[in-house]
């Protein structure tokens, strides 16, 4: 098996009057996420990483420190992305919540404002690349978390991730240029699909389908 680039699930002007254009998505998807999967394909034999699910992939390179670095920068960014299509689409935004999700989110983060502005926060304040993310902690409760490059909670150990923004600047330079805050406020507001994020909720985190 190898690893493939999964079609996006919108068209790739979808979301232009949500503020992500269709060159965005074409540049994004098609070119940057292409090369994390076509990167990690020649990655396989030389890494022994046949037989691997995706995720494996991610954990075991995440506890090899800077040794695992090479599989994980292209392994995360290959889960990452599948990921952040998935949560986002036409009729995203709003702040109308499946009712569980709302209910765990009130529970363990203080409740949806308070959510957003750590999920903002934690974007804006990822220094360079990397990604923000709602996550299932290991405890089972809510967490907001980021992480650098191409690293993610499972990577890192921290959980399984429900939802996650991608704040390199291929993410969002032609949309939003320079403002990173403008971008996170966008996306949480008008582009979030929530009824995902419930169902990766109920799922324990995205199972990406994905192996070597
Ligand atoms: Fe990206």
């Amino acid at each position: 098996m190898a690893f493939s680039l999964p079609p996006l699930p919108y068209s790739h002007n979808a979301l232009a009057a949500q503020s992500m254009c269709q060159e965005t998505l074409e540049l994004h998807h098609d070119k940057h996420h292409n090369a994390y999967v076509t990167a990690l394909n020649g990655l396989i034999e030389s890494k022994g990483l046949a037989g691997k699910s995706l995720e494996q992939i991610c954990a075991e390179a995440g506890k090899a420190g800077a040794e695992g670095a090479p599989v994980l920068n292209q392994a995360g960014q290959h889960y990452n992305h599948i990921l952040f299509w998935q949560v986002m689409s036409p009729s995203g935004g709003g702040d109308k919540l499946p009712a569980r999700l709302a209910a765990k989110i009130d529970q363990d983060l203080g409740g949806l404002a308070q959510f957003k502005e750590a999920f903002k926060q934690a974007g804006v304040t990822q220094f360079g690349s990397g990604w923000a993310w709602l996550i299932i902690g290991t405890d089972g409760k809510l967490k907001v978390t980021k992480t650098a490059n191409g690293a993610n909670p499972i990577s890192t150990g921290e959980g399984q991730p429900i939802l996650g923004a991608d704040v390199w600047e291929h993410a969002y330079y032609l949309d939003f240029r320079n403002v990173r805050p403008g971008y996170l406020d966008n996306f949480l507001n008008k582009l979030v699909d929530w009824s995902v994020v419930d169902s990766l909720l109920a799922e324990g985190g995205l199972k990406s389908g994905q192996s070597a």
